[in-house]
């Protein structure tokens, strides 16, 4: 089968006074999955959106809403964010320390699909035993926070090392643009997410078609 790249605008770039028509357009200009940063000011230095704006998106697209919650306890936060429309919830490994299993298994009994991200700093060890309990690994590629930081290079091989493990979706989070997708995409990412490079763009059309081409050999 044909191998495809999927792009994740991440409304943390998006005009928020005009959120809904942002999305509409990136919807347009062919993007595939809405990504949306939920920060809490504890686990991550910044604060952002909570339920209520996943429920009035909800409204604005068909496109999958891929929620990365960067909290602590998310245990606490699955329902609200499945019932008001999520259907992916990423959770930090760690914000959920024991509580990992479980927590992926009450999204999944949500009716969402549950995925795992990691910082750059933490170990991929963690994620052996919950492979299996999980439809995506989100690798931060940025300390997360804040979108338009620069890409770390250094995580190139832990993608590699998942890819080697993992048959789920892997997805890419932070400094992911027209330079940094084919290098993430060699090293095994299905689903990039780009902030920045999107929302930022002159042409948001050409720029999500130049993130998902895929390298050819010599490129
Ligand atoms: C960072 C967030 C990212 C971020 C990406 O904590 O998880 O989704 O907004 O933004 P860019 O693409 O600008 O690095
Ligand atoms: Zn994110």
């Amino acid at each position: 089968m044909k191998r495809s790249i999927k792009v994740a605008p991440s409304i943390l770039s998006a005009d928020f006074s005009r959120l809904g028509d942002e999305v509409r357009a990136v919807e347009r200009e062919g993007c595939d999955l809405i990504h949306v940063d939920v920060m809490d000011g504890h686990f991550v230095p910044n604060l952002t959106i909570g339920p209520v704006v996943v429920k009035h998106l909800r409204r604005c697209t068909r496109l999958t809403l891929d929620v990365h919650l960067m909290i602590e306890d998310p245990q606490k936060f699955i329902t609200p964010f499945a019932e008001a429309g999520a259907d992916q919830i990423t959770v930090h490994v760690e914000a959920c320390g024991d509580a990992l299993r479980e927590t992926l298994q009450a999204i999944r009994e949500l009716g969402c699909s549950p995925g795992v991200s990691l910082r750059p700093q933490t170990s991929v060890d963690i994620l052996k035993s919950h492979y299996a309990n999980c439809d995506r690994i989100l690798v931060m590629t940025v300390n997360p926070g804040f979108g338009g930081q620069a890409f770390m290079p250094e995580m190139l091989p832990k993608i590699a090392f998942i890819r080697s493990q993992f048959e789920g979706e892997i997805e890419v989070d932070g400094g992911i643009n027209a330079q940094t997708a084919g290098q993430v995409i060699r090293a095994g990412a299905d689903v990039l997410v780009a902030g920045t490079a999107v929302f930022g763009a002159a042409n948001r059309r050409e720029m999500i078609q130049k993130l998902k081409q895929i390298p050819t050999e010599d490129s």
